[in-house]
């Protein structure tokens, strides 16, 4: 009997390789891979260039702490800065790392302003920030939140798309609001352009905060480099995650000036956050990602996946309500629950997985080949047949 505790509720298959678009079981059989360590390996199954980058920095320094100056740190952060909204970056291990570290930036920011009253985060309900004590209550969600009370304060919440709830929950005391770009955990609900604009309107007016988690919707996934770019603003705060590591762990927090200036030595800190082993990798995936053509790539990808699903729909009307997404972060909403035809696309061999509202998540690696899409078409396809 497993040792490891049962918080989890994993399928009964293991895998030995993983290769670009697939993965192998130990049990022999190979599977279209489109969870790809849910939006994570944004390179796809041991990326060659991935793996030269990680055996020579494995071969020169793994970690120093961040005692010490780290030349690949520096290098991963110019170059966000650069390409990005952001001045500067602070780097963690993971998405919730990231997210919290985001809720302290802007905290300390009206902190060293003077105003240490501000001090309350709005975010949507049921959203999903991570599950840390801070980002389970951040998230508002009854679930994720049931038996680690007491509850930690400072949230507030507004129902997705009520906009007038939105201006209501702002007070005195908001320092910042926090929406994911696109929400990925609860059903893949892209926040459109203009709702994006007029949130970042309110910030303004309001002499709030605004934080866009792109943990998921981040890093080219959307066809951008940040989702949050289709609708022109730029954020004060952005936490990242899952794709700039590529499978490594690497989380970081993007801040403007006036929000980075709060974070003096001492404010905050990782042991392992930024280390050269990490970095190493980031750079590798940018270099990747910011190659000319990969994102229009990946929006060419995304809207031919995105209309060969659509003709399933049309021909299926009463199994899929709705295909939608950004991007290759691209969700199937049934009207049933998807466990079983989840299960299905996995006796085919594909693989995808579970979001909020019934969605079936599809996340490809960025670099998918239009045959991969062909095929996980083909698979769904069929699954749709089988099940009407
Ligand atoms: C939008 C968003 N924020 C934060 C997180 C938390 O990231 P992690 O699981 O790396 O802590 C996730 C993870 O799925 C996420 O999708």
């Amino acid at each position: 009997m497993s040792a490891l505790a049962k918080n989890y509720n994993r399928r009964k298959i293991s895998f030995k390789m993983g290769k670009g678009s697939f993965l192998y079981s130990t049990d022999g059989k190979k599977y279209l891979d489109f969870v790809q360590g849910i939006a994570v390996n944004s390179l796809g199954h041991s990326n060659p260039y991935l793996i030269k980058a990680i055996n020579k920095q494995a071969k020169k320094v793994w970690h120093v702490s961040n005692a010490f100056i780290i030349p690949e740190g520096e290098r991963l952060a110019k170059r966000l800065r650069q390409k990005t909204f952001a001045d500067y970056v602070i780097f963690q291990n993971s998405g919730v790392e990231a997210t919290e570290a985001a809720i302290k930036a802007a905290r300390r920011y009206f902190y060293s302003i003077g105003k240490p009253e501000k001090n309350r985060i709005l975010c949507i309900k049921n959203s999903f920030h991570g599950r840390t004590l801070a980002a389970i209550y951040a998230s508002g969600s009854k679930k994720m939140t049931e038996g680690f009370g007491p509850k930690v304060p400072g949230f507030d919440h507004f129902n997705f798309g009520d906009h007038k709830g939105l201006k209501k929950a702002i007070t005195k005391r908001t320092a910042a609001i926090m929406i994911e770009t696109a929400m990925g955990e609860s059903g893949i609900k892209v926040i459109p352009d203009w709702c994006i604009r007029d949130l970042k309107k309110i910030c303004n007016k309001r002499k709030i905060l605004l934080i866009l988690d792109e943990v998921q919707c981040g890093i080219g996934r959307s066809g951008k480099f940040f989702a949050f770019e289709h609708a022109k603003i730029k954020p004060d705060i952005v936490p990242i995650a899952k794709g700039i590591g590529g499978g490594f762990p690497i989380g970081a927090v993007l801040m403007n000036k006036k929000v980075a200036y709060a974070m003096k030595p001492g404010s905050h800190g990782s042991t392992f956050g930024g280390n050269p082993l990490a970095m190493s990798v980031g750079n590798a995936v940018l270099d990747q990602i910011f190659k000319k053509g990969f994102l229009k790539n990946v929006q060419k990808s995304s809207k031919y996946f995105i209309s060969e699903l659509r003709k399933i729909k049309e021909d299926y009307p009463e199994t899929i309500k709705e295909v939608r997404g950004i991007g290759l972060l691209i969700g199937l909403q049934l009207y049933n629950d998807q466990t079983k035809f989840i299960k299905k696309l996995e006796d085919n061999k594909l693989l995808t997985i579970r979001a909020g509202e019934n969605v079936v998540r599809i996340l490809p690696p960025l670099n998918v080949k239009k045959q991969e899409i062909d095929l996980a078409i083909k698979i769904i396809r069929k699954v749709c047949s089988q099940l009407n």
